[in-house]
């Protein structure tokens, strides 16, 4: 790898590891509105993986979703969530973000027919009950970010027999995050809200291998392996009655 291109992964690496060190959401908030207008140059850089990733999970899951569906992208940051999702051929595509520098790079893509700020974890979806076919929530599940507490949120807002579609990172700093997820979703799962399709997660790194380190000082990011699991929403009536 030459060295500059070298020297530019170390860079963007710093970014994404400055931003998993932050756990407060109004700060981490801030440092996305930052980060934005370079965001989709920078994790091109690590040939991030994810919204491919999810998006692929969701078709394998439903391969019959038409294409008419109304899909939510929930911490849609840039948009490029809603790049794989238009390539499948999917048009009616809502996205909410806590940043409002991101969503002014979503909006500027023109993917999307609805986009609002909305801070999971502090304030409901801007969405009635059982109004999408599918809900993705790509990249944004870890501490400082989207709480576990947002999950039944997710599940509200998807109509009864839809899907959701979620990506977390499974390196070691991420683990006690993903074990509590695992412990909501499984919680939802044993209630009769939902029935995990895609189980367990499936794993793919987003790191491509030229990055792996050499020894000697790096960023605390080395790698951020994503994992992808999707779930059938089955609200019935007992989940309405709580
Ligand atoms: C790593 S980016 C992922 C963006 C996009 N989904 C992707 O995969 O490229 C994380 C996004 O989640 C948003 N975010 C983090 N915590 C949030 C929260 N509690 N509510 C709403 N958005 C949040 C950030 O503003 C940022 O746009």
């Amino acid at each position: 790898m030459a060295q500059e291109e070298e020297g530019r992964l170390h860079e963007v690496l710093a970014q994404v590891g400055a931003s998993h060190d932050i756990k407060d959401l109004t700060r981490k908030l801030h440092f996305y509105d930052g980060w934005a207008p370079d965001y989709d140059q920078d994790v091109a850089a690590l040939q991030y993986r994810a919204p491919r990733l999810a998006v692929a999970c969701l078709t394998q899951a439903h391969p019959g979703l038409p294409h008419t569906a109304l899909i939510l992208d929930v911490a849609c940051g840039t948009g490029l969530v809603a790049v794989e999702l238009q390539a499948r051929g999917f048009v009616r595509l809502h996205g909410v973000d806590g940043s409002p520098g991101m969503l002014e790079q979503a909006r500027a893509r023109g993917l999307y027919q609805q986009l609002s700020l909305c801070t999971l974890g502090q304030e409901p979806l801007p969405s009635p009950e059982g109004t999408f076919d599918a809900v993705l929530l790509v990249g944004a599940l870890s501490d400082g970010q989207v709480p576990c507490s947002a999950i039944p949120e997710l599940v509200r807002v998807t109509k009864p027999g839809g899907l959701l579609c979620l990506t977390t990172r499974t390196n070691p700093s991420n683990l006690p995050y993903k074990e509590a997820l695992e412990g909501v979703l499984d919680g939802l799962e044993r209630a009769g809200a939902w029935r995990r399709l895609v189980s367990p997660w499936t794993a793919g790194s987003w790191l491509p291998r030229s990055c792996r380190w050499r020894p000697g000082p790096q960023p605390r990011t080395a790698s951020s392996p994503a994992s992808c699991t999707c779930t059938k929403s089955r609200r019935g009536p007992r989940l309405r009655e709580r």
